[in-house]
């Protein structure tokens, strides 16, 4: 598998990562309806025997408890150590309430409670899962927290997710950013235009999210499948699996497989192959929940869209 250097950092990281969301299981706010764990400890060792060389995961996806199952299946992993990326800045209490913070000391004790529960001397990239909502929540404090979390060596790179280009000139004026971790995809494009270009003059990795718009353009997806999708899914409150917007995605979703098939490949892979094209895309995140979806979808860096295949499918976009 193709690898490239990752921002400033010495991580040459797989065109794919293993996304390690939908792993995290369900009960709670924004879990992915039932999920085996023994089905996800075997995607992630899929993935790792195809060659990926990452895995992104936060505390929050599970509340733990996906963090809990990537160490599971590193302990079980006898191959070369996969980098492992995960998130800080959100919070949970005992009633499982998400809470977004950005205090130094909540990120310090986040990090402690990672590295426990990941089982490793350093975490290879820390990224603050999403910048402040609010005024009195401030990047400057939570971002020097990062660098010292990394002189220490509790972590080896720091990096954030779903900041925009102000944000991230905040937090580069403390200490190097090392990468974005933004929402990419045919049918979310808002960071195209402005925020991935800063970050290739800026020589910040992008590592995309959600290169499938989280299943939707697998091309497994009907107005059925939308409509049933179970209440601890997030996906059936969320817009783009529900009307006016899901007849559009699925014709998108449509366009992919027709183009999946002349080239004797998936829809998703067609997806995951689009985002990688952007010259600014250091890699893609890609979420999976059992062997069967990793073989599917984690050898899509390999292909190649000719012109009128990109033209036809952004017609979908514009
Ligand atoms: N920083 C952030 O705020 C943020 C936000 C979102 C995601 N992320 C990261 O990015 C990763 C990837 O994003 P994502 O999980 O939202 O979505 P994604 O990679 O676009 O889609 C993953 C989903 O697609 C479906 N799928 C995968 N392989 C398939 C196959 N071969 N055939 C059919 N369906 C298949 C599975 O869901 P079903 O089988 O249930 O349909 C899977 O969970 C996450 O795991 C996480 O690490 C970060």
């Amino acid at each position: 598998m193709n690898k490239k250097k990752l921002g400033n950092s010495d991580l040459d990281i797989t065109n794919i990562g293993f996304g390690a969301w939908a792993i995290g299981g369900a009960g709670w706010d924004f879990g992915w309806g039932h999920q085996e764990d023994n089905e996800s400890v075997s995607a992630i060792i899929r993935a790792l025997e195809l060659g990926i060389n990452w895995i992104d995961t936060a505390a929050v996806y599970g509340l733990g408890h996906s963090e809990e199952i990537v160490a599971k299946a590193l302990s079980l992993w006898k191959g070369n150590k996969p980098y492992v990326f995960t998130k800080c800045a959100q919070v949970w209490d005992k009633d499982k309430n998400i809470i977004l913070s950005h205090d130094p000391d909540s990120i310090r004790k986040e990090c402690e409670s990672s590295l426990k529960r990941l089982k490793v001397d350093a975490i290879d990239l820390y990224q603050i899962h999403w910048p402040p909502r609010n005024n009195d929540d401030k990047i400057e404090p939570a971002w020097e927290m990062m660098a010292k979390l990394k002189t220490e060596g509790k972590v080896k790179w720091i990096g954030v997710s779903n900041f925009n280009v102000p944000q991230l000139q905040t937090a580069m004026k403390i200490a190097p950013v090392t990468s974005l971790q933004p929402p990419y995809n045919l049918i979310n494009r808002k960071y195209e235009p402005e925020i991935l270009p800063f970050c290739k003059e800026n020589n910040i990795g992008v590592i995309v999210y959600s290169p499938m718009s989280s299943g939707l353009l697998t091309g497994t997806f009907s107005k059925e499948r939308a409509a049933n999708l179970s209440e601890d899914d997030w996906r059936s409150r969320s817009a783009n699996f529900l009307e006016p917007k899901l007849s559009k995605n699925l014709e998108l979703a449509e366009k992919l497989k027709s183009i999946a098939k002349k080239l004797n490949r998936n829809a998703g892979e067609i997806a995951i192959a689009w985002v990688l094209k952007n010259p600014a895309v250091t890699a893609a995140i890609v979420g999976a929940r059992n062997p069967l979806q990793v073989n599917g979808v984690m050898n899509a860096a390999d292909i190649k869209l000719n012109n009128q295949d990109i033209q036809d499918l952004e017609a979908f976009t514009a």
